[in-house]
């Protein structure tokens, strides 16, 4: 099974363990807004009971991905922010960044910008290669995605014509409403539904991610497995010292309240770099409003050390770190003996590289705690389905609960819509 811990000896000196008490109450009553569904956004809950809820549809899940992952070589999985972030969270930390030994088809993104020279450089790459679409859209409007489907569907259409192209794609969207359902019904696409309970940010064990995920062929049962011992931890009990949920959403807020307004989350992992990025938009989209909210900033070490070290050591002290720490590698090297030592490394050979990368993570805390900036640690077993699982049930729970501590609404997001309506205006859409 795999655990969570929060360690705080970097935090220490500017919130002692025990002060962290006075947060118990807070966190509590949080808690029990979430766990007693009688916030707000109450209507948007159904994630937490995903981890159970998404084991009954693994069976059609899995086969639907292993039929179409079989047929093809490249996979374009179309979507943006919670449509997006958490199927390419799991997948890009589980591939090898080089692509070897990758379970299934190549994994591609689109629909999450608006640059023509990718589309020119995707359809180029994607010529000859055998592939197909996962268009992802709970709305079936927003723009970005939708403009990516147009082209992209339109070239596999003229490539191996309609009908075939139709057995490329599947859709993921909402059960009724949208353009995306109404084509899918027209053109006899394969369709997943994004429940109406479930916003995009928390959507990452529906099909939303878990069809991706497998379709690049990773296992999404075990990522589901996770998911459920964080739901069923015998740690949930609220204690700021055993339940890693109360721990780090305490934590995270009294420091807030001691005016650290930005969290940076940072790991020495480079592969966790999408993880961060899903963490960013989960915690800024949920909090970010009515003038409250941690700013979520995120950083990649030891390569940001050389461009955000200087900030981090000496910049204005507003910030804290949360470092996300795999505790095991999946495989490592040992630095090797030299005869001639002219770099001076020899002290480090036979170590693995891991054993230099732990000391460059406790230097980097040591030194940014006597900077001014405290230091979360959040380890946890190493990254594979099962723990990512974890840590995706984990991240959305203290989400959930600190927006009710900050008193908002942890699951809506008005303030996206106002620069959809100045662009729609701008491109004269009819009724804008
Ligand atoms: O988290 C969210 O709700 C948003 O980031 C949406 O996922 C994003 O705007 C995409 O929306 P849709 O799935 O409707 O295309």
């Amino acid at each position: 099974m795999s655990k969570i811990t929060i360690d705080l000896k970097y935090t220490e000196e500017f919130l002692p363990e025990k002060s962290l008490e006075l947060w118990s109450s807070s966190v509590s009553s949080a808690y029990k807004i979430l766990t007693d569904k009688s916030g707000r956004g109450n209507d948007f809950l159904g994630w937490l009971d995903l981890p159970e809820k998404s084991m009954g549809q693994l069976p059609e899940i899995l086969q639907v991905s292993q039929e179409l992952a079989a047929e093809l070589e490249a996979i374009v999985v179309i979507g943006i922010g919670g449509s997006y972030l958490g199927a390419r969270a799991a997948i890009d930390s589980l591939t090898s960044p080089l692509g070897i030994g990758r379970p299934g088809p190549e994994i591609l993104y689109a629909g999450h910008h608006l640059v023509g020279k990718y589309y020119i450089d995707l359809l180029a790459y994607l010529k000859g290669k055998r592939w197909g679409i996962v268009v992802v859209s709970k709305s079936g409007t927003t723009t970005e995605p939708a403009i990516a489907f147009r082209i992209l569907k339109n070239a596999l259409e003229s490539e191996v014509g309609q009908p075939v192209a139709s057995k490329r794609i599947i859709a993921i969207t909402d059960e009724k409403k949208g353009a995306l359902r109404k084509l899918s019904a027209q053109l006899g696409y394969k369709t997943f539904t994004i429940p109406d309970d479930i916003g995009g940010r928390y959507s990452v064990l529906t099909p939303v991610g878990l069809i991706p995920i497998a379709l690049a062929g990773f296992s999404v049962e075990s990522m589901l497995h996770g998911a459920r011992d964080m739901m069923n931890a015998p740690e949930n009990n609220q204690s700021l010292t055993s339940d890693p949920v109360a721990r780090y959403t305490a934590v995270r807020n009294a420091l807030y309240n001691q005016g650290k307004r930005t969290e940076v989350l940072c790991s020495f992992n480079p592969e966790l770099h999408y993880v961060a990025e899903w963490w960013k938009q989960l915690f800024g989209e949920s909090e970010g409003k009515e003038g409250k909210g941690i700013f979520p900033a995120v950083a990649e070490y030891t390569t940001d050390l050389h461009s955000m070290g200087q900030y981090m050591q000496e910049g204005p002290r507003y910030l804290f770190e949360t470092i996300l720490t795999p505790q095991n590698a999946a495989s490592d090297l040992k630095i090797p003996e030299d005869t001639q030592d002219l770099d001076g490394l020899n002290f480090l050979a036979g170590r693995e590289l891991a054993y230099v990368n732990e000391a460059a993570c406790n230097g980097t805390a040591l030194a940014h705690v006597a900077g001014g900036v405290p230091v979360i640690r959040i380890l946890f077993d190493r990254v594979d389905e099962n723990s990512l699982g974890s840590l995706f049930y984990f991240f959305e729970k203290s989400c959930a609960i600190s927006g009710y501590m900050l008193n908002v609404n942890p699951f809506d997001q008005p303030g996206v819509e106002l620069y959809k309506s100045n662009m729609f205006k701008l491109l004269k859409k009819p009724g804008y």
